[in-house]
């Protein structure tokens, strides 16, 4: 077998996607619609995992951490506070030949247009990214609302709420996985910029005096994160924002970023915010969010330091790391290397024959609200193993007509393609097994 470990293109992850059911272009019987995408049997149960990966990582970080689920929609003044409505902005030129929009920092204005190849631009102009909408019947100024641009503001607005009912103590986190809106001007690359997506946010909520401390500990959690999910050393890296680029309030910014196969690109930011967040909630809202400190008996704001991961980004990152194509006996197999926490299904029960589909389904049904099991009946054996390597099936366990007799199964390994009989009463310890080393 040679391993032919090849940097897939964005073109082969997307093909990928669509054949077997991960993702969809949203819409598309009506002909699609830009920057939203659908996610289909396999690329649900994949996010699903994601998302209790990270959850399972801060938690194995820490316990001074809870969840919050806050809402989409959010009134004005949310946004006036945070900045949202004053500052995010993208510039925007239109093509007034053919009408195309473009992102203005991403065009030369001296040149032609990208589209049309005429020369004919609107003056730039800024574009507010939140889209906006009315909240009850009255059509009036007072139910002006928008959908979060982000998760992080649901978290400022209710950090009273949990600090006054929930026994945490300082320093604290609150974590919260939602979905997030933007009206981005030219989504591009698939997944990574997209109009609709799911962030996973963390909070965390500290002394001004440890924000220092505290940024430090996120970054090297954060590392560990990305080692533990299985990205490639080679593709990731952390990159500290330069003091000439950090936003008034931050004093300091370090991204993740992944090489994708369009480049080096934002995977995660991670950020001292300082206490701009509360303090702008407490200026705008008129209600004191500051706490007291036992032991100097003063209050204070707390200072912030975040960590802000969009799921479908991270999505599109393991995918591109995971795909591999091997030569086997003369033939390409596709892969999709994920690690097994992270994969759709975790193990495929599959009958030699339809013949045996009777036992063969008594262990799926045994597993199937243990496990992310997937019961494989049809095609050939060897057309069902090449389905499960490219949807990225860390284990399959085969039931042929010996197992009757002997009570075993044969195992398969997706990465190694090696086989072993095991007793069939020991196949669930297999799972658990392959499950911890991930
Ligand atoms: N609360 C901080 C915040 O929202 P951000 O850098 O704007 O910061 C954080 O977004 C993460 O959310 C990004 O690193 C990226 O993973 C994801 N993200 C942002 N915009 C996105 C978009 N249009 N499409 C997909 N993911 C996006």
């Amino acid at each position: 077998m040679s391993n032919q470990s090849v940097k897939p293109s964005l073109e082969t992850i997307v093909a990928l996607c669509k054949r077997r059911g991960f993702v969809y272009p949203s819409a598309e019987i009506y002909g699609g619609v830009n920057g939203v995408y659908d996610f289909g049997p396999l690329g649900s149960l994949m996010k699903q995992h994601i998302r209790k990966f990270w959850t399972d990582h801060i938690r194995k970080e820490t316990d001074n951490i809870v969840f919050l689920e806050g809402p989409i929609l959010a009134p004005t003044p949310v946004w006036k506070a945070s900045g949202h409505l004053e500052n995010f902005h993208d510039p925007m030129v239109d093509c007034l030949e053919c009408k195309k929009r473009f992102r203005s920092d991403e065009l030369d204005l001296e040149k032609p247009c990208p589209s049309c190849g005429k020369h004919n631009w609107t003056e730039a102009r800024q574009f507010n990214l939140m889209f906006k909408t009315a909240m009850g019947a009255m059509a009036d100024q007072t139910s002006d609302a928008y959908l979060r641009p982000e998760t992080a503001q649901a978290i400022f607005i209710n950090f009273k709420n949990v600090y006054s009912t929930s026994r945490v103590k300082i320093p604290f986190g609150i974590a919260q996985i939602g979905k997030a809106f933007r009206n981005e001007i030219t989504p591009k690359q698939y997944l990574f910029r997209t109009r609709e997506f799911e962030q996973m946010e963390i909070e965390w909520f500290c002394k001004d005096e440890n924000r220092k401390k505290f940024f430090e500990f996120w970054l090297e959690a954060r590392h560990k994160f990305y080692q533990e999910i299985g990205l490639k050393d080679e593709n990731y890296r952390f990159d500290a924002h330069k003091p000439e680029d950090l936003s008034h309030y931050s004093s300091a910014t370090t991204d993740v970023e992944y090489h994708f196969p369009f480049g080096w690109k934002e995977l995660e930011g991670i950020a001292d915010r300082g206490n701009y967040d509360l303090s702008q909630h407490t200026k705008h809202s008129g209600k004191d969010l500051a706490v007291f400190d036992e032991e100097t008996k003063e209050s204070y704001i707390p200072s912030v330091v975040e960590c802000s991961v969009g799921v479908d980004r991270l999505f599109l990152a393991l995918m591109c790391d995971a795909y591999a194509e091997e030569e086997v006996d003369g033939e390409t197999r596709v892969l999709l290397k994920l690690n097994p926490a992270i994969a759709p299904i975790t193990a495929a029960i599959i009958p030699l024959s339809k013949k045996l589909s009777e036992p063969a389904k008594k262990i799926y049904n045994s597993l199937k609200f243990k496990f992310s099991v997937q019961y494989d009946e049809s095609g050939s054996i060897g057309k069902r193993y090449r389905r499960q390597d490219e949807i990225g099936t860390p284990l399959c366990f085969t039931y042929d007509f010996e197992s009757e007799d002997d009570n075993m199964v044969t195992v398969r390994e997706r990465d190694t393609t090696k086989q072993t009989r095991i007793p069939i009463d020991s196949i669930e310890e297999y799972i658990v097994n392959t499950l911890k080393k991930s």
